[in-house]
């Protein structure tokens, strides 16, 4: 059976930490708890924003928490340096193992969707940056609804745009939040867990599968054949 997998873009398939070469030169040794704490925020906000109905794009999100950082850290970067971080989130790195992975899933037979907070052209342009995006069929984006994930109207949006139904749809997330979000929604989901030290929500919902990268995920019996 084909399966339709919903690939969430930020720190799944594209790396978020990859901003910390370019910090380095900005903040030093603060570089690695900066950029943790970036995208900590970057995520709250989208967390808030959507639960206030006051939406602003992830970009905006990304561009606030990092106006926040900077002032967690006491550091003051000029607006110059600001906006070179902002661009450089148009070419973060994939994963190594994303291209391979999506390859042989290609081979598989399964379909392969984008889903993210991203706007379409901020994910479709880090997608053609790192010359992934051919892989895809669709990037699904939750800025057409004007809200973020796990709000559960994100997953039907995803089902819906995909022609997809519950039951043969995989999330497949390194976010916990997400994989959860998507297990509520009625979807499958694998938890992509790229880091050792990555802790799963303890709300007593398990993700279906647990896989430390994705060419873990393509092995398994349900996608390999
Ligand atoms: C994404 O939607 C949540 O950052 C994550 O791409």
């Amino acid at each position: 059976m084909a399966i339709t997998l919903a690939f969430d873009v930020y720190g799944t398939l594209i790396d978020t930490q990859g901003v910390t070469v370019l910090l380095k030169s900005m903040v030093g040794d603060k570089a690695e708890p900066f950029a943790t704490l970036w995208r900590e925020k970057q995520l709250e906000y989208s967390f808030r924003r959507g639960l206030m109905q006051n939406y602003e794009d992830f970009a905006t999100c990304t561009r606030q928490s990092l106006e926040y950082t900077c002032m967690h850290h006491n550091v003051s970067l000029s607006e110059s340096q600001k906006q070179l971080l902002m661009d450089s989130y148009s070419s973060l790195p994939a994963f190594q193992d994303v291209r391979q992975a999506l390859e042989v899933l290609g081979h598989s037979g399964h379909r392969r969707l984008a889903f993210s907070n991203g706007t379409h052209k901020a994910v479709t342009t880090v997608l053609s940056n790192c010359g992934l995006i051919n892989y895809f069929e669709e990037v699904v984006s939750v800025d057409d609804l004007k809200t973020f994930k796990p709000n559960p109207a994100c997953y039907a949006y995803f089902l819906r745009s995909a022609g997809s139904t519950t039951d043969q749809t995989w999330l497949v997330s390194s976010n916990p939040f997400d994989v959860i979000g998507a297990l509520s929604a009625g979807m499958r989901a694998a938890w992509v867990k790229r880091s050792k030290n990555a802790l799963f929500d303890p709300w007593g919902i398990q993700p279906t599968l647990t896989v430390s990268n994705l060419l873990e995920l393509v092995q398994h019996p349900d996608f390999s054949g």
